[in-house]
């Protein structure tokens, strides 16, 4: 069985106190059987974060991680100083650093590369603009983004993988990819990967959704064959609803 992933990106959200106070009530909420639950605060927060979730199930990861090893970048943090204060799960590929930031494939491709150097694990984020669906090229575009970021890895690289699927337009917006939308895309990702490595790889890795998953809707969505969890933005900052998705899983 493939492992099942809850991942909430904090994004630009909580400070100081709301962190703590959000870790400590999900701590407070039981158990989450066998799926992994990780959380991802901003870079000034990962140390506490990472202190706070000693001996709990809930796992922290980074909402990114720069190209290079060190040097002069100001303002940039690099996987060395990640793996310093504890933290071995990045989120790489989000469409707000594509879009606001100018991540492009090639970028992406050297951050997986210094990440894996440094024996990160990677949770690989793409989807389509709603455009791109209009004209019914959302297969082509999550192919290539994909497979100009991915398909150069060796396949012991991908047990470090997880991949994301969050098409554009249901980002913060309230629209949900349908489950079958969800279901049919999770599975073209996994028959390319099969296609390019093999079965027991495709297989084995997990493929998140997201975009606007709520307490809702997870159920339906995580019930699809292909989706193995979910990445969550906005309904990761309260530790009810948070919660209620975790254990929809
Ligand atoms: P959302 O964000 O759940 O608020 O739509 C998802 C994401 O950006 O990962």
């Amino acid at each position: 069985m493939r492992t099942k992933i809850v991942a909430g990106n904090w994004k630009m959200n909580n400070d100081q106190t709301e962190t703590i106070t959000l870790i400590e009530s999900l701590k407070n909420q039981g158990n989450f059987g066998s799926t992994r639950v990780i959380v991802a605060p901003s870079y000034v927060h990962l140390s506490q974060a990472v202190y706070l979730t000693t001996n709990s199930v809930i796992e922290v990861a980074a909402q990114n991680v720069h190209e290079s090893t060190s040097g002069a970048y100001t303002g940039e943090v690099s996987p060395a100083m990640l793996c310093s204060v504890g933290i071995q799960t990045v989120i790489l590929g989000h469409s707000e650093r594509r879009a606001h930031f100018g991540e492009s494939d090639v970028t992406l491709a050297k951050k997986v590369i210094n990440a894996l150097d440094h024996d990160m694990e990677i949770i690989f984020c793409f989807g389509e603009e709603l455009e791109d669906r209009k004209f019914d090229n959302h297969f082509n575009v999550v192919k290539s983004q994909i497979s100009n970021v991915l398909f150069e890895l060796r396949a012991s690289a991908w047990s470090k993988i997880v991949l994301a699927y969050e098409p554009v337009w249901a980002i913060g917006s309230g629209e949900t990819a349908s489950p079958e939308q969800a279901q049919e895309m999770h599975a073209f990702i996994r028959n390319l990967v099969r296609d390019k490595y093999d079965a027991d790889l495709a297989e084995k890795v997990s493929i998140l959704y997201g975009g606007s998953v709520k307490p809702a809707n997870a159920q339906e969505i995580f019930s699809k064959q292909d989706v193995d969890g979910g990445l969550i933005g906005g309904a990761a900052l309260s530790a009810a609803d948070f919660t209620t998705i975790i254990k929809s899983t």
